[in-house]
């Protein structure tokens, strides 16, 4: 912890990634852990254009219900921390897998959210952007006026993710100093990619889980904490 304190303190340039697990102290479930959603929903109904084509209601009544939760969440101290963070470095780069807003309420800026977010829903064949408020989208206003369909304005399995945020990510990722790996099982690519493959060898990467991960054994260094625990520790 102290070495990476002390990088932290020195480096110019940080990348952070996160995943589910920075949320779960706000309480919001992960994916794949104990009480993750993917273990009681099936993923290919819930996060994937096939199942949203099958049953549009279905997925709206699962999203709409996550996008309440989220509102109702509150930040954590782990969320914070790292608002704290891009704070104090010159240059700091945030990509989140998570779709939950989280990291925007505490403030950070320099965010890329990978797979979207549920702020937004979005037309299947226009494009077409509507804001969604803490109801979400109401069943019955599904079919937009152009005649495609709207969908909650994230990316699912086997969709490529927003062009220009995975650019800034890689970039940011290749030419940080020290990468920061929070919450995330890292089993989900192209994002787990960006700690390793779009890193820079003489990058100092550190993963902050409870648990260990996919790429455990190719970092620098652990802390089994969780992120509202060894975050704010990490600003002295
Ligand atoms: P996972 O559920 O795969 O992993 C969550 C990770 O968070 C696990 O490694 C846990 O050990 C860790 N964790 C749990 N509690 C924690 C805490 N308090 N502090 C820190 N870490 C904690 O979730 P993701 O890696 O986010 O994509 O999953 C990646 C993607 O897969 C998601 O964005 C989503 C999902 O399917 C799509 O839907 C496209």
């Amino acid at each position: 912890m102290e070495e990476l304190i002390e990088r932290l303190e020195r480096a110019r340039s940080v990348f952070v990634l996160t995943g589910s697990g920075i949320s779960a102290e706000s309480g919001l479930p992960t994916f794949r852990g104990v009480g993750g959603m993917w273990r009681t929903h099936r993923v290919e109904e819930l996060a994937s254009p096939e199942g949203f084509a099958r049953n549009p209601q279905l997925v709206w009544t699962w999203y709409n219900e996550r996008n309440g939760a989220h509102r109702r969440a509150a930040p954590n101290a782990g969320h914070y921390a790292l608002a704290e963070l891009e704070r104090r470095t010159s240059d700091f780069t945030l990509a989140t897998q998570n779709v939950d807003s989280l990291h925007m309420r505490a403030g950070s800026r320099r965010l890329l959210e990978l797979h979207g977010s549920l702020r937004t829903a979005r037309c299947d064949a226009c494009g077409a952007r509507r804001p969604l408020d803490a109801t979400g989208l109401p069943l019955q206003e599904i079919e937009h006026g152009c005649g495609g369909m709207l969908r909650p304005d994230i990316v699912w399995f086997g969709e490529p993710l927003p062009e220009a945020a995975w650019r800034e990510a890689a970039e940011a990722a290749a030419r940080a100093e020290v990468i920061l790996v929070v919450g995330t099982s890292a089993v989900v690519y192209p994002a787990a990619a960006l700690a390793t493959r779009y890193a820079s060898r003489e990058a100092y990467v550190a993963e902050i889980n409870p648990e260990e991960t996919a790429i455990s054994d190719r970092v620098n260094c652990v802390i089994r904490s969780t992120a509202a625990d060894a975050l704010p520790r990490l600003l002295r």
